[in-house]
Order: C-alpha cells, then structure tokens, then sequence
C-alpha cells in the first residue's frame, strides 16, 4: 500500500559505505520525471554527484551552523535539485500570482525521487542548509537555475524508527 511506503520513509542521515547502483538512482529519477510540473515545464534538472566532487560539496558548501550537515560525507552519493526556470512560468506567471511554481514543482519531483528510493530499500535525506553561490559554480549550474536541494542517497547503515506525527486535526481543517 502507498501509504506503508510513505510511513517507510525517515530522513537517513548514517549509511553504509556501498556504492548505489546506477540503475536504482535512474530508476528515482524517472520516478521524478513523472512528476507534474506547472504548465509542464518539466524543469526540474537532477545532477548525480559521487566520489572527489561530492566530497568538495560537503566539505565546501556545508559545514555552517546552526545546520553542519557534515554528516553528508557518508553518503555515497549525492543529488543536485536544480530547476531550469522558464520566463513565462516561473518569472512572468509566478510574478503575477506570487507563487513560486519552480519550487513547488521541484518539491513534488524531489520527494518522488525519495519515494523510489525508499522502494529500493535506499535511504535519503532532503539538503536545505548549504552554499548555493559556491555551489552553483561547482557544478556550473547556468546563472538561470535555481538550486532548491540537494537529497543524499545510499543504504541507510540502520532500519529507520517509526516517525511521531503530529495529530491530524492540527494539520487539517474542513471548510464549506
Ligand atoms: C526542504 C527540506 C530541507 C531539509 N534540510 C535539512 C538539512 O539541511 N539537514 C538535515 O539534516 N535535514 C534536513 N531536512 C530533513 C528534516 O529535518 C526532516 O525531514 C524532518 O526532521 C522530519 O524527519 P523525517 O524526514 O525523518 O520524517 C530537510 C527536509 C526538507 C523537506
């Protein structure tokens, strides 16, 4: 049931040291590309980093308090969460009605990734705490784009626990 696959999913912040297979990761981004986009753009962009340059992100755009996030350098893999952003959608559109549609669009798309993820038995933590500046420039990311997140990915080193939430009525009202 979808629902025991969302309950699944924990931000996993340990994991072991075992490459991800290439296939699992493309699997989550097809699993991303399905997702909806604002007037489709499709504009979410999804760069794959391992090895020398992934431990350059961690060590050069973590690492800042109150949020170090160094823990990263575990994760074999981490995913770059850029949106191509288009002139009519997200400057034009998004002006005129004060939503930014890249960002919802990059949310949706991102936690499909995750979802596939956790499928494969893979676990993944959303990044919102870095150095977009600098790394921006170390992916050469055109000026245009914007870089939401970043999402690590590998096999988490222990079962994630159940997760508290909060009472659905705090979260949910009904109106008419
Ligand atoms: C947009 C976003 C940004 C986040 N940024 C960070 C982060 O920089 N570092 C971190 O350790 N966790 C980060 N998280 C993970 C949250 O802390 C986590 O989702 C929350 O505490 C709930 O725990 P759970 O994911 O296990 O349910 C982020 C989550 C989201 C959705």
């Amino acid at each position: 049931m979808f629902v025991e696959l969302v309950r699944k999913r924990r931000s996993v912040r340990e994991y072991k040291s075992d490459p991800v297979p290439r296939e699992m990761l493309e699997s989550c981004v097809e699993a991303a590309r399905y997702a909806p986009t604002a007037c489709n753009t499709q504009c979410c962009r999804f760069f794959i980093v391992e090895g020398d340059l992934k431990n350059r992100i961690v060590q050069e755009c973590l690492g800042e308090p109150p949020v170090p996030n160094r823990w990263a350098l575990q994760a074999p893999v981490i995913v770059v969460l850029a949106t191509a952003r288009n002139l009519v959608t997200h400057r034009l559109a998004a002006g005129l009605k004060g939503i930014r549609y890249d960002l919802v669009d990059s949310g949706i798309a991102g936690e499909h990734f995750v979802l596939q993820a956790v499928e494969l038995g893979l676990g993944t933590c959303w990044l919102g705490w870095f150095k977009k500046k600098r790394l921006k420039k170390l992916l050469d990311i055109p000026a245009g784009w914007d870089v939401p997140a970043m999402i690590t990915v590998g096999f988490p080193l222990n079962e994630p626990g159940d997760k508290d939430i909060k009472p659905v009525d705090g979260a949910v009202e009904y109106r008419r």
